[in-house]
């Protein structure tokens, strides 16, 4: 095949044959960079713009560009434009059809810019754009939890460590652990995004230019808050896409370790909760089951966005300097990631109020599983026994328990006392769940006094009344 029966390349002329038809698809990444058509656009108008105010491109020429990339853009959204794989990438096509519907002036464009600084601007300007959503999300998951916790902070549940029974605590206290960690995710989003809003433009292919170009002028106008100071790490950087990753990692992971929860929860063995029907199916074989697949689904995907983190790590760490075509393979483990973190945050946020709480089978169950021992502990401290004493005493009352088939609570004074003479009547005060939980009355306690203030802060925070 001769060259003139290809699509002539960008960058053709130094080559005399065309590019091999399979290599061409292998290499080519339209197929999946094509959604930063916007925001290449945008980088576009922004270097054309500086070219003119730096008189690199005349104001006519500058107009035309304009017009031209507007009408692609309008081209794209009405599904009226044609992507061509041998074009490679969304610049090429861009740049290609600029070319084609203004002419010679459309050549003009990629003046004293390379793909190479242009596609770490898309990305960064894209993925800009991006992180509001999932803060949007995330905000509104972070407000459907404390709305739950405000409804709870005095109703009882066992607390666990080792899932073994271990001190009453109030749902509103467990559902504010998980704000705190959202909270905590929300900081680091916030911190990434401020290192994604640096603007590579300008860098060109790796060294600079040598228009006089002016970077604060297109930082300016793409509303970055500041330009990459090396042009070779401008081209090569993709910390800001790993470190986004590994924040959405740790995002997933708390997602899916409170979806364990409510899987655990909503089983017929806790019954401690019921989701809502609209974020459950059944089984096409036993008509009985309600499963839980909204938070299986979310525990399972963490797995992929765990997969991307080390995806990304792992293309970077053999890269010298500056930038080089493995870059490309940044888009899918990013893409993926931002549709799957929005995704996740968004079920999430929804099936929250949906939730049924059953109060009565929590307290149930935190009456079993002697919860209130290290109550009777502490009583007995405050009565003069040294801890390790009285953690020995109830203990053993613990073990006579067992055998009665009783909780502490519902033995007889008589039998507690055989195991101290410092037992006596106002110990059925400390042995109630009411009393366990109103006595851990401290900042970070379970006390509903404590979890109504930690609520208000909270409330606070996210600016909500
Ligand atoms: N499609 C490429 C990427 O995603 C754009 C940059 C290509 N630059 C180059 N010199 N081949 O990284």
């Amino acid at each position: 095949m001769k060259k003139e029966e290809h699509t002539i390349k960008p960058w053709g002329g130094r080559f005399k044959e065309p590019t091999d038809v399979f290599v061409e698809a292998f290499t080519a990444s339209v197929g999946f960079d094509k959604r930063l058509y916007a925001h290449d656009i945008a980088g576009s108008i922004a270097h054309a713009r500086m070219l003119a105010h730096v008189g690199v491109l005349t104001s006519g020429e500058y107009e035309a560009i304009v017009e031209g990339l507007q009408a692609i853009k309008e081209e794209i959204e009405q599904g009226r434009f044609e992507w061509k794989v041998a074009l490679e990438d969304v610049h090429m096509n861009i740049e290609a059809r600029l070319i084609e519907r203004i002419g010679e002036v459309g050549k003009k464009l990629h003046t004293g810019r390379s793909r190479n600084d242009q596609v770490a601007t898309d990305v960064r300007l894209y993925l800009r754009d991006e992180i509001v959503e999932i803060q949007a999300e995330l905000t509104r998951l972070q407000q459907n939890v404390v709305l739950l916790a405000e409804a709870h902070v005095d109703t009882i549940m066992p607390g666990f460590t080792h899932l073994q029974t271990a001190q009453p605590v109030t749902f509103g206290h467990h559902m504010l652990a998980w704000f705190e960690m959202l909270k905590r995710d929300a900081g680091r989003l916030s911190d990434c995004a401020a290192r994604v809003n640096i603007m590579p433009l300008g860098a060109a292919a790796l060294a600079g230019t040598s228009y006089p170009i002016d970077r604060s002028y297109s930082a300016e106008l793409l509303g970055f808050t500041a330009v990459a100071q090396n042009s070779l790490d401008a081209v090569s950087d993709r910390d800001f896409v790993i470190e986004f990753i590994a924040v959405c990692s740790l995002i997933m992971t708390h997602l899916s370790r409170f979806s364990e929860e409510l899987i655990l929860w909503a089983s017929a063995q806790f019954d401690f909760i019921e989701l809502g029907d609209s974020f459950c199916t059944g089984s096409s074989i036993m008509p009985q089951k309600k499963n839980p697949d909204v938070p299986e689904l979310i525990r399972g995907k963490t797995g992929r966005i765990n997969g991307h983190l080390v995806s990304m790590l792992t293309l970077m760490k053999g890269q010298p300097l500056a930038y080089n075509k493995d870059n490309q393979e940044d888009k899918e483990p990013l893409f993926d990631t931002i549709d799957n973190i929005n995704g996740s945050l968004r079920v999430f946020a929804d099936m929250i109020p949906a939730i049924k709480v059953k109060s009565d089978n929590m307290r149930e169950a935190a009456l079993k599983g002697f919860s209130t021992a290290t109550d009777l502990a502490d009583y007995l401290v405050r009565k003069g026994v040294p801890f390790r004493d009285a953690h020995e005493i109830v203990g053993r009352a613990v073990n006579r328990g067992i055998e009665l088939g009783k909780d502490l609570s519902q033995m007889s004074l008589k039998e507690l006392q055989k195991f101290s003479k410092k037992i006596e009547q106002d110990v059925f005060d400390v042995l109630t769940l009411e009393g366990s939980v109103a006595a851990r009355d401290h900042i970070g306690g379970t006390a509903p006094r404590q979890v109504a203030s930690a609520v208000a802060q909270a409330k606070q925070w996210l600016g909500i009344s």
